[in-house]
């Protein structure tokens, strides 16, 4: 049986693209059993749609944050998702929903954690005059860009880099590693060691 992915996200959807045209091309075995958008105008939601997946808005708007995530829960069994990958989606989830899905949600985020956590981390980067940058794949906490790192790419910032340059270096790696950590995760090769992923040989 394949394993079953739900995306979440909440705009432009990229990363959600990129996971999508490796499944379909066979570099990740596994299934997108449903696409949920807190916002009904994110881009990503539209692109699920015209792939034919299963597309679902749930909108967040002026909702109690533990009575969304039962909502997203609900939805996320009754598609009976085996990973949930968050893909650029704009909302902290409660600590309800984290215990309920336990080392089952990922998140991507564009910096080195622990470097750079929340808003515009690239234009954080910049401000603050790295020469290396990157992203980080990481199994989602209660707190912001916080749990256990899985897979990190680095990418140096150019003299001339601005907030469009670095973001897109960074992006490219993204798309490449988030995939890589999936298959990681669904192969059951790792194992936590206190804030450690140890992951094990094939
Ligand atoms: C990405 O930079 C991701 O790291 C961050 O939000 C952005 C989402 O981009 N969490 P996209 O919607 O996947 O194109």
């Amino acid at each position: 049986m394949k394993k079953r992915l739900g995306i979440l996200l909440s705009g432009r959807g990229s990363n959600f693209e990129a996971i999508a045209d490796n499944v379909a091309a066979g570099r990740l075995d596994a299934e997108i059993a449903v696409v949920i958008s807190n916002r009904p105008e994110a881009r990503g939601l539209e692109v699920a749609r015209q792939r034919g997946l299963h597309a679902v808005c749930i909108p967040s708007k002026g909702l109690d944050r533990e009575v969304y995530d039962r909502m997203l829960a609900e939805e996320l069994r009754r598609c009976r998702v085996d990973l949930i990958c968050l893909a650029g989606f704009m909302r902290l989830l409660s600590a309800w929903f984290v215990r309920e899905f336990p080392f089952q949600i990922l998140n991507i985020h564009p910096s080195l954690l622990p470097a750079f956590p929340g808003l515009d981390a690239q234009a954080q980067a910049l401000e603050h005059g790295v020469k290396v940058s990157g992203c980080t794949v990481h199994f989602v906490d209660e707190y912001l860009d916080h749990g256990p790192i899985i897979l990190q790419a680095a990418v140096p910032v150019l003299e001339d880099d601005t907030v469009e340059t670095l973001s897109a270096r960074i992006l490219r790696e993204e798309h490449r590693i988030y995939t890589e950590a999936i298959r990681i995760v669904l192969s059951g090769r790792w194992r936590i060691e206190g804030r450690r992923v140890r992951i094990l040989p094939e």
